[in-house]
């Protein structure tokens, strides 16, 4: 199953169009208050959060991105297995595999359209509210926390000069190398349960999917 499948039916779940297995349905989660002033790329007008889909709201690494603009996950393994695997089905269609550019714009050099992509609080108002012609909307495709989890991919395919890698602390800029197809590989062949930040949404979301898995048997 894909994981935009698994996401739907995740979805599902939680606004109450899953099956009757799921009779308790969860609330939708509270919206976490932040400090940021989120805009949308295409007119700057205000993002309104709860748009976003009900759950995965308040993860750890949400609540920190809200509170500094920076995604958390883009140094952590057990988030970019993730990451990677969203930015498959939802992104290269349009961005090319490894951000190399298609119908949609390079995400991998050190060029952004928009200036602002060159900080994490930019691509999350970009993706998360689009940009202009196919570049649509992401709020009701991926959760909070899924958006953090793909933005950390794009951050780790980047391959140009580390001194326009705006979005690096210094440690990071230190320990910087450029994105190569082997460490793609590396990435892709990590368990789902890889140790780290992203470990425990891998294993619901993993959970998820055998239940349905089993279900379409
Ligand atoms: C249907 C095709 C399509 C899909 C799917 C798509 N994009 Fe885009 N994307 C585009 C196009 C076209 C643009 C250029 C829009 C513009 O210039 O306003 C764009 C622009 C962007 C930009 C701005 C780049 C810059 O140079 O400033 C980012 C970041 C981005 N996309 C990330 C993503 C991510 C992450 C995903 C997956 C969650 C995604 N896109 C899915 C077509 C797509």
């Amino acid at each position: 199953m894909n994981i935009k499948k698994m996401i739907a039916i995740y979805g599902g779940l939680v606004i109450g169009v899953g099956s009757a297995a799921y009779a308790a349905e969860p609330k939708p989660e509270p919206v976490p208050p932040t400090s940021l002033d989120l805009r949308t790329t295409v007119d700057g007008s205000p993002i309104d959060l709860s748009t976003s889909l009900p759950t995965e709201r308040d993860t750890p690494g949400v609540l920190k991105f809200l509170q500094t603009g920076v995604d958390p996950y883009i140094d952590d393994p057990s988030c970019l297995r993730l990451g990677q695997s969203l930015f498959l089905s939802d992104c290269s269609g349009c961005h090319g595999e490894v951000g190399e550019g298609k119908i949609g714009p390079g995400l991998n050099d050190d060029y952004w359209t928009y200036p602002k992509n060159e900080h994490d609080q930019g691509v999350f108002e970009t993706v998360y509210g689009g940009a202009r012609a196919m570049m649509g909307p992401h709020n009701g495709d991926l959760t909070l926390d899924q958006f953090m989890q793909v933005i950390a991919w794009v951050r780790h395919f980047y391959k140009d000069p580390v001194d326009k890698a705006y979005w690096l602390n210094a440690e990071q800029k230190k320990n910087y190398k450029p994105y190569t197809e082997a460490e793609g590989k590396r990435i892709a062949a990590l368990p789902i349960s890889t140790p780290g930040q992203c470990q425990a949404t891998a294993l619901k979301e993993k959970k998820l999917q055998d239940e349905e898995d089993k279900e379409a048997q």
